[in-house]
């Protein structure tokens, strides 16, 4: 039998947060509560997706084998259209993700990853950090760190501010003014009581841990057994996004997804549907 050392492997250290299944979705799996490595990395490409597995996995459970050396700049991950995902995630946000984006000049940070000094250097390379967008009192990681080291202003929901003491701007009721033109705030309270989403360009929807994309059943999910504070005011804020237009969803835990506007459209009605 190959030994574990020779072979991709979680460890006990597991504590299924998801984080890596996202990244690595066709190798990685959720087996008796816990990840675990279903199939060995076939291509190169495969071979990334599981070394970014390892690099968001917040407790160093996934390993590689020991012949394997790790490649350089697996994070930020370039998704696109001027967003990043950061990678280091961290535990004290239960390995959420966390996001980069430059639009009209303006720098910003979706949640917040753990404190890397790597991370802070790439972010001086793109001049620096103006705005921390909060989606809700999870994720909030070392977001402190970052907007102490980049001056930078912080954004959450009143209602979930007390997670977020150094916060800068606090915003009020369900449609609270954009932190800048390009990004509509959107409330959904129901995760929490001060969950938001935020929607860049009509076009990409951060939707911290309110709505997901599940690779396993090619479906929108709104974690219903990880709503903290009421899942009909979850629904009630989910079925709100009609009023929206927006193709791509990057989420805090679980998976993101990039579809036409009218898929996404359908996909948001069958999950109602289906809740
Ligand atoms: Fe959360």
């Amino acid at each position: 039998m190959e030994s574990l050392s020779q072979a991709w492997h979680v460890n006990s250290r597991c504590i299924n947060c998801m984080a890596s299944r996202t990244m690595a979705p066709a190798l990685i799996k959720e087996v008796g509560n816990r990840s675990v490595f279903v199939r060995q990395p076939a291509t190169a490409e495969e071979e990334t997706a599981a070394w970014r597995a390892l690099q968001v996995c917040p407790t160093a459970a996934v390993e590689a084998p020991s012949y394997l050396a790790k490649p350089r700049d697996l994070f930020p991950q370039d998704l696109g259209e001027g967003v990043f995902r950061l990678g280091y995630n961290a535990k004290s946000s239960y390995g959420a993700h966390s996001y980069f984006g430059v639009v009209d000049d303006v720098r910003f940070m979706v949640d917040a990853p753990r404190w890397s000094a790597h991370l802070a250097s790439w972010i001086d390379g793109k001049d620096g950090l103006d705005h921390i967008l909060l989606t809700h009192r999870d994720d909030v990681a070392d977001a402190a760190r970052y907007a102490k080291h980049f001056g930078a202003r912080v954004w959450i929901h009143e209602a979930d501010a007390d997670s977020a003491p150094f916060a800068t701007d606090v915003m009020r009721g369900g449609n609270p003014p954009a932190p800048f033109p390009a990004m509509k705030v959107l409330g959904v309270p129901g995760h929490t009581r001060g969950s938001v989403m935020y929607l860049l360009n009509d076009h990409t929807l951060f939707t911290g841990d309110s709505l997901a994309w599940d690779p396993e059943r090619d479906a929108l999910n709104g974690h219903r057994e990880f709503c903290w504070h009421d899942w009909a005011t979850q629904l009630a804020s989910l079925s709100k996004l009609r009023e929206q237009t927006f193709s791509r969803v990057l989420a805090g835990h679980g998976g993101s997804i990039t579809l036409s506007p009218e898929r996404m459209r359908a996909e948001l009605e069958a999950m109602l549907a289906a809740s």
